[in-house]
């Protein structure tokens, strides 16, 4: 392997690099490191490193390469030019950049740390690859509601396969904050607002973007589990603001993720922007030393997000860039992203006594560590190579991968007299809307690499499947958040001129993502004149909604007879939505996250707690848990989706009345689908422990399956739950489990009541 490796580099690098490489220090001694085992090469090397050279393993940057720039998704902070860059490897001052440009300058870096840098460390290249790479699959927030973790897997997967392929070692995914603020622009990022399904989700990419084939091959890339952590509680779900939250909902809530994350091999994380309860997490030894090393025993890297270090200052936690730089190093932030800041203060806190060179060389090994899982000292051009970056990206099976993904990820959330599936001929349909056409908003937030040029819009998708083209028009009617000057009118002559409607309308993708969060989680008024326009028509309406974040859904828009959520779907968008609308796919996904009935509600989550004076779902009342406006549950809960089977839940059966200590309790539902087409159904488990030492949650998911039911037949479903299951965390905050009475449903969402009964734990 390493023979045609070598020579396959030697041809695209000429020999001279090769030669050095194969004769650098690195090189020569973390080969003996494969004899001997790790540590000893890389104390070795560590040895010959001057302190600059340290910090310079600690300092990573947005990559600087003009030539087909990639999206610039951050504030820019480094004014370093490309050339400067280079001059920064050559020195020893940088361990890699982000958010690079390809093979072709990945090859251009890394022969320069290779040929003409002192120890001749390899660089490592990093990116946001967060729902693909140049075939862009749904985004996270979507694909959660596929309540498939295969089906992430095989999408982070591919996405490494083709990230990998233009030189990245390591990927700012996955996302696994969770979110239970809709207003908060992130949540698009990541897998909702539970716990099971983020905890599923979280270890499903990190497996797919590691690989099973060991974190060397040539196409698998480091995950890193971000944003550590509760970034997603942010106040008032506004990005980066402060998070005031309890030790015991950390660890109930948002620390899960995290844990399945590492449990499933992903070896880095990033320290979340966030203060929690007064400390930031950048510079925060609780979170990042007590219990991310000591109590998880975690082995590898932790990197602050972009200019969290320097951000200690604004946050009235450091006063200037030296103590920053002290806190979050000691902290446990081992390498800072984009300030800089390690670089420039690290030497001379070291040599003040500061900061021990223990903690640098720790955080250095750390470093080292990862670049030699990721095979960069056997070969660092491993993932480099220009003609593999052409071949490897948009390949027809990952198309294939993202319309299917695609589909997977739309919920049905009306259907009101069987409007959908709509018929492939005979029928003059008219798209109407901003996403009715266009080369934009397809993709969706955080799209590094992929664009919308190289995405299928819907327009596109509906004429390719239906059997006449020429009966498919659209109609913008309105922008996004503006209007259109005789748009409604032209939108209105649309609609009568067709026999129905498909109302194209949501946010557009820069609506959410990284600071976008929102007041009102509405869709904008130019678009609602238009539906209501639209809807006077008296034609019928289905609405396909796209978005990064729950909705508001309300007016004509609500009443509807059919509404989808698409999402944001990525490369094969329109081809997904099409398959849905005309029935060659059953919709299947579920609602990763709760929709209210009003923003004010927000946060809302299925999982809350039940209040002294409960009122759930009823019409308001005095002196109850209410608000006079609005029902106090959700208008379209958590699980919650239809399909266009028709399904119903009925006989419950429990294999005992009473749960063992150390026994099993077997649940049994059938499912029956009397429709008249075949449905993929996410059937959910719930249960609410009545009465603990600790409140708990009204309901929590505790697993779910997705079963096939043909039309006319039965299915039943069989789950097992044990006490391990219903564990939380107690008094003394660690996990426990008390016996006593359990309500148990087996429903099709989290507020519907499907079939339901009652258990009891029994003490040993
Ligand atoms: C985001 C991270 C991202 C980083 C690098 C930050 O602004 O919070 O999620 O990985 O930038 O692009």
């Amino acid at each position: 392997m390493e023979t045609s490796s070598i020579s396959r580099r030697a041809l695209v690098l000429g020999t001279g690099a090769v030669t050095a490489w194969a004769a650098s220090p690195a090189r020569a001694l973390l080969a003996a490191a494969d004899r001997a085992g790790a540590s000893p090469a890389i104390e070795a090397l560590l040895a010959r490193m001057t302190v600059a050279e340290k910090a310079g393993q600690l300092t990573l940057n947005a990559a600087t390469w003009a030539s087909g720039a990639a999206n610039a998704l951050n504030p820019v902070t480094a004014g370093a030019s490309f050339e400067v860059q280079l001059a920064e490897v050559r020195d020893g001052h940088l361990t890699g950049v982000f958010n690079g440009h390809g093979a072709d300058m990945a090859q251009r870096m890394q022969t320069v740390a290779m040929r003409e840098s002192r120890l001749k460390i390899p660089l490592i290249f990093a990116a946001d690859v967060i729902h693909g790479f140049r075939t862009v699959f749904p985004v996270p927030l979507a694909e959660a509601g596929s309540f498939d973790p295969g089906l992430a897997e095989s999408t982070a997967r591919a996405a490494a396969v083709e990230a990998s392929a233009a030189g990245i070692d390591w990927t700012f995914a996955p996302m696994v904050d969770i979110a239970r603020d809709q207003r908060w622009g992130r949540g698009v990022e990541g897998a909702g607002e539970d716990v099971l399904l983020g905890r599923m989700m979280a270890a499903a990419r990190v497996r797919g973007f590691q690989g099973t084939r060991g974190l060397a091959a040539d196409d698998a890339v480091m995950a890193c589990a971000k944003h550590f952590a509760a970034y997603g509680a942010a106040e008032a779900g506004l990005d980066y603001n402060s998070v005031d939250v309890s030790e015991r909902t950390l660890r109930d809530v948002y620390f899960p993720p995290f844990q399945a994350a590492f449990a499933a091999g992903a070896l880095s994380t990033m320290a979340s922007f966030n203060e929690i309860s007064g400390v930031p997490a950048t510079a925060n030894p609780w979170l990042l030393d007590t219990v991310l090393r000591k109590e998880w025993g975690f082995g590898g890297l932790v990197v602050s997000d972009y200019t969290g270090d320097e951000e200690l200052i604004a946050h009235g936690f450091a006063a200037d860039a030296r103590e920053a730089t002290r806190l979050a190093f000691m902290a446990g932030v081992d390498m800072s992203m984009q300030s800089n800041f390690y670089r420039d203060h690290l030497p001379a806190l070291v040599a003040s006594g500061a900061v021990p060179m223990a903690r640098l060389d720790q955080a250095v090994r750390r470093v080292l560590h990862v670049k030699q899982a990721l095979g960069l000292f056997d070969d660092p051009f491993r993932r480099i190579d220009p003609t593999r970056e052409r071949t490897r990206v948009q390949t027809k099976a990952h198309q294939a991968l993202a319309r299917d993904a695609g589909r997977r990820s739309i919920v049905l959330l009306k259907n009101d007299g069987d409007l959908l599936p709509l018929p492939r001929a005979g029928k003059r349909i008219a798209l109407i809307g901003p996403f009715a056409q266009g080369q934009e908003d397809l993709v969706g937030p955080w799209t590094v690499y992929g664009s919308d040029a190289e995405a299928v819009d819907l327009l596109t998708g509906v004429r390719a499947v239906v059997a006449d083209a020429g009966m498919v028009t659209a109609t913008a009617g309105s922008g996004v958040e503006q209007e259109i000057p005789g748009g409604i009118d032209a939108a209105v002559a649309a609609a009568r001129a067709a026999d129905v409607v498909v109302l194209a309308i949501g946010e557009g993708q820069s609506m959410s993502g990284e600071a976008q969060s929102r007041a009102a989680i509405v869709i904008p008024a130019p678009q609602l004149a238009l539906a209501a326009a639209v809807a006077a028509t008296g034609k019928p309406i289905v609405v396909a909604l796209r978005n990064g974040r729950a909705l508001e859904v309300s007016g004509a828009v609500l009443d509807a007879p059919a509404i989808l959520v698409t999402w944001f779907l990525g490369s094969q968008s329109g081809p997904a939505i099409a398959d849905i609308l005309f029935g060659l796919a059953a919709p299947s996904a579920r609602l990763p996250v709760s929709f209210p009935f009003a923003t004010g509600q927000e946060p809302y989550h299925y999982a809350h707690k039940s209040t002294g004076r409960p009122n759930p779902a009823g019409p308001p009342r005095d002196f109850k848990a209410r608000y006079r406006e609005t029902l106090n549950a959700a208008r379209f809960a958590f699980g919650h989706g239809l399909t266009y089977g028709r399904i119903a839940y009925s006989d419950l059966q429990l294999g005992t009345a009473k749960l063992a200590w150390d026994g099993d309790l077997a649940v049994r539902a059938t499912i029956t689908n009397s429709g008249t087409c075949a449905a993929d159904e996410v059937v959910q488990l719930y249960v609410h422990d009545v009465a603990a030492s600790i409140t708990r949650p009204v309901r929590e998911l505790k697993a779910f399956r997705r079963v096939h039911v043909a039309p006319g037949a039965r299915v039943e479903v069989v789950f097992t739950l044990r006490r391990s299951d219903l564990l939380f965390v107690g008094t003394a905050l660690k996990p426990t489990v008390e016996p006593g009475a359990f309500r148990l449903w087996i429903a099709p969402s989290a507020e519907a009541e499907g079939v339901s009964g009652t258990f009891e734990l029994v003490a040993a």
